[in-house]
């Protein structure tokens, strides 16, 4: 059950107390609460336009929520007095995107943030981001750059960048959407291990496959709320509501076109998104999901 006041647990990573969030006249996300606890993997689902990605922002300030509290935690983010820096350094964020610095190496990526936001000397974390890159199966790769390295390598790079920062726990918006079918399983692979490592995650996923295997518990999003959560045998497996079930004849649906394909508002979000991210990677300072 989610739980309406912050308890104090260490146990409870993420607690999200009615969330709402408008974009000028339109509200997107209507009124959302859910805590994400400690190891657990919770993976969103839900159409197009349903709010996802802009839940996943808010829980780390990349969109300012317009009502509603969000604790990391048991710190709330929210309060205007909160140190949203050193609270975002407790939470990795990998996007479709991979968001990886094209003039840095695959190493450098992983230790910048280390050197700069938490002031780690350079040798540490060189060895810290070695031993993340061989992980994530890049260890014979450090020294490329992103655009000398695959989709799917650039994904687990980004992956390994999060885990350099000994992060609590990683958000993921959708991290194998852009990938080549190919290349979607090694990544997929990696955050199996992630999750069985017992990291805390957060996935907003098409892959219904991996939520149903790696999954905890499954949200399913429509329209800015939640309709249904619950265990994945359950929510995708034997799902209550009408619209989840509309929505997993639709991706279950081998015909199914891939989202962003099906959909011209998709592309045109993401292409804006992929704008916005690509501004801030040229912005001289970090990006804000350091
Ligand atoms: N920065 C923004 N400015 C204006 N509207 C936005 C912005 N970001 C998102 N939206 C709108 O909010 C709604 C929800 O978008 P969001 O990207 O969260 O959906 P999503 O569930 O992640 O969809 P997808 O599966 O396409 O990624 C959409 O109608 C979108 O157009
Ligand atoms: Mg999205």
């Amino acid at each position: 059950m989610t739980q309406m006041i912050p308890t104090g647990s260490r146990e409870d990573e993420i607690q999200i107390y009615d969330l709402h969030k408008s974009f000028g006249a339109v509200e997107v996300l209507k009124g959302i609460s859910l805590t994400v606890h400690r190891g657990e993997v919770v993976c969103v689902i839900g159409p197009s336009g349903s709010g996802k990605s802009t839940l996943l922002r808010c829980v780390n300030l990349l969109e300012a929520p317009t009502k509603g509290r969000i604790f990391i935690i048991n710190q709330e983010i929210t309060d205007p007095d909160a140190d949203v820096d050193h609270l975002r350094t407790q939470m990795g964020m990998v996007f479709q995107q991979f968001n990886l610095f094209p003039h840095l190496t695959a190493l450098k990526n992983c230790t910048i943030g280390q050197t700069a936001v938490k002031k780690i000397d350079k040798a540490k974390a060189d060895s810290i981001a070695r031993e993340n890159l061989e992980k994530v199966g890049l260890g014979d790769r450090a020294d490329a750059f992103p655009a000398q390295l695959s989709g799917g390598q650039q994904q687990r790079v980004a992956i390994a960048r999060a885990l350099s920062m000994d992060v609590e726990m990683i958000l993921f918006d959708e991290p194998t959407s852009a990938l080549d079918p190919e290349l979607v399983g090694d990544v997929l692979a990696v955050m199996r291990d992630l999750a069985a490592s017992g990291m805390t995650m957060m996935v907003v996923t098409h892959e219904m496959a991996f939520a149903r295997e790696v999954a905890d518990r499954v949200i399913f999003m429509d329209d800015g709320m939640v309709v249904e959560e619950g265990p994945p045998d359950q929510v995708i497996g034997n799902p209550q509501h009408e619209r989840t079930r509309t929505f997993l004849q639709r991706v279950l649906d081998p015909t199914h076109v891939r989202p962003g394909e099906e959909d011209e508002a998709y592309a045109r979000r993401h292409a804006k998104r992929r704008a916005r991210e690509e501004a801030a990677l040229n912005d001289p300072g970090l990006p804000r999901h350091f």
